[in-house]
């Protein structure tokens, strides 16, 4: 595993994102935490509302019952999802982290992600939430996800903590991020910026992208490995499983790995073969051709 340095963290650079785990059984939990962390993963992503808080539920009776685990570990969770509506309000805030501690068996959070923008937020209260967790460390440290530039500064104008994790969607099908710079300048869809320049702006401030859904299309369809929407892609990921002894995923995983920004993927599987499987992009430093014929192969061109 390689690892990140982060706020004094040694963090693994592939994390496991826990939405998906409330399906799975206190013992099936138990083994993929294990499993997780003997494959050298010490980076959890929660949400208080995967699962509806059973995913953390979970999680956290697994560390009840072996308390030796936490200090081997990094927990993050994110707030702000309710059902219907957005609430970044400070009691919301506040409530949401309380319920988070009870359910994951802990007294705090490395880090704690606002899940989405909140189109009624308002940065002097969150700041003051913000304050009020830390002075009573509950939260280690604070971040977002899915916002942009603009909406990160304007929060960072007025938090006292510094705001070092976006947590954005990223991918070989979804490239967004990376579509507009590439066509920067070009009168085609593929300029058109969706995010205000989050991938450069995160750079520039020295905040960590995290990608989530790497395998994923879209809801509606699921994954893109072995779908028939991806053919040309799937073809390209299978050619580059074979050269490299590995499975389509981990060549996946390594298209996101190669890029230099060096960002903190989010896998979600909930199976011990398949992290096994992904994991093992960690030995992979696809060439410059490789990685843009990967690109490419998602009926993208050069402009
Ligand atoms: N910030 C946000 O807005 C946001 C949104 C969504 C997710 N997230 C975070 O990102 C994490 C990852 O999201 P995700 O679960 O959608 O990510 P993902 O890693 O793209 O998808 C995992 C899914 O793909 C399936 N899959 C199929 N074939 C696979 C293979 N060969 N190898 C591995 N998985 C395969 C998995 O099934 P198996 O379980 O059977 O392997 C699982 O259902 C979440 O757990 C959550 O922490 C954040």
């Amino acid at each position: 595993m390689k690892y990140l340095m982060f706020e004094g963290m040694k963090i693994s650079q592939i994390a496991l994102g826990c939405m998906r785990i409330s399906k799975l059984t206190e013992k099936e939990t138990d083994e993929l935490i294990r499993s997780a962390i003997e494959l050298g993963i010490n980076f959890f992503d929660h949400a208080d509302i995967y699962g509806q808080g059973k995913s953390e539920e979970l999680f956290g009776k697994v560390l009840a019952n072996d308390p030796s685990l936490r200090d081997k570990i990094y927990i993050q969770t994110k707030c702000g999802i309710c059902k219907g509506y957005y609430d970044l309000s400070a009691d919301h805030i506040i409530d949401s982290v309380n319920n988070s501690l009870e359910r994951l068996h802990t007294s705090y959070i490395d880090a704690l992600l606002l899940h989405r923008p909140d189109a009624l937020m308002e940065p002097e209260v969150i700041a003051q939430a913000f304050d009020k967790l830390k002075a009573q460390g509950k939260v280690k440290n604070f971040g977002v996800s899915n916002m942009t530039p603009y909406q990160i500064a304007l929060l960072q104008k007025h938090c006292h903590q510094p705001l070092k994790i976006n947590q954005l969607q990223f991918n070989v099908v979804n490239a967004g991020m990376i579509d507009s710079g590439i066509n920067a300048n070009m009168d085609n869809d593929a300029s058109l910026d969706h995010d205000g320049g989050a991938l450069d702006y995160c750079r520039l401030n020295d905040i960590l992208i995290q990608p989530w859904s790497i395998l994923q299309a879209s809801w509606s369809k699921g994954t893109y490995l072995d779908h028939p929407d991806y053919e040309k892609l799937n073809m390209k990921l299978a050619e580059l499983a074979s050269k490299y002894h590995v499975n389509k995923s981990a060549i996946a995983l390594a298209w996101i790995l190669r890029h230099p920004a060096n960002m903190q993927p989010i896998v979600g599987t909930t199976s011990i073969k398949h992290l096994n499987e992904l994991v093992q992009a960690n030995d992979i430093w696809l060439s410059r051709s490789e990685w843009y014929q990967l690109y490419l192969a998602n009926d993208r061109m050069l402009p």
